[in-house]
């Protein structure tokens, strides 16, 4: 992936453009790779209820998900300052691939973040925690 890291960061930054965030101005683009290679990409999508709000990594997530996609290598994230993802993203990502890299990038492409998403969310809560976990 390291070859094709500075393309990725192209595309999520270009995926920031889809974003619908009229209510914060801060548009996210996000680009999920899976394990052979394939890309999904998302962005925030804001609602006038604002909770309703979805953001770019989930995006990109619900539609890997629903495509039966379940095991990703990476995620590269791109907002105007390279911000960190939200703990619900971290969390939803935590469920499927808890070791993937997360790279964030500003719209400059400069990296702020580069690290394993158990970095991120260390003795995160996932599936074998749970007393019956899904099989
Ligand atoms: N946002 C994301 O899309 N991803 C994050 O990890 C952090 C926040 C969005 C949510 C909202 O639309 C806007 O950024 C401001 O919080």
């Amino acid at each position: 992936m390291k070859s094709n890291l500075t393309i990725l960061i192209g595309k999520a930054i270009a995926a920031s453009r889809a974003a619908y965030a009229p209510y914060s101005d801060f548009p996210v683009g996000a680009i999920l790779v899976d394990k052979e290679g394939n890309l999904y990409s998302g962005c925030n999508v804001e609602n006038a209820s604002y909770p309703a709000s979805i953001c770019a990594e989930r995006t990109a997530l619900v539609k890997a998900v629903s495509d039966g996609v379940r095991d990703f290598e990476a995620i590269i994230i791109a907002t105007q300052n390279g911000g960190s993802p939200c703990g619900i993203c971290r969390q939803m990502l935590n469920e499927f691939s808890p070791t993937m890299r997360v790279v964030c990038v500003s719209f400059e492409g400069d990296i702020t973040i580069d690290a394993p998403l158990s970095d991120l969310l260390p003795h995160g809560f996932g599936p074998s925690d749970l007393i019956s976990p899904p099989e």
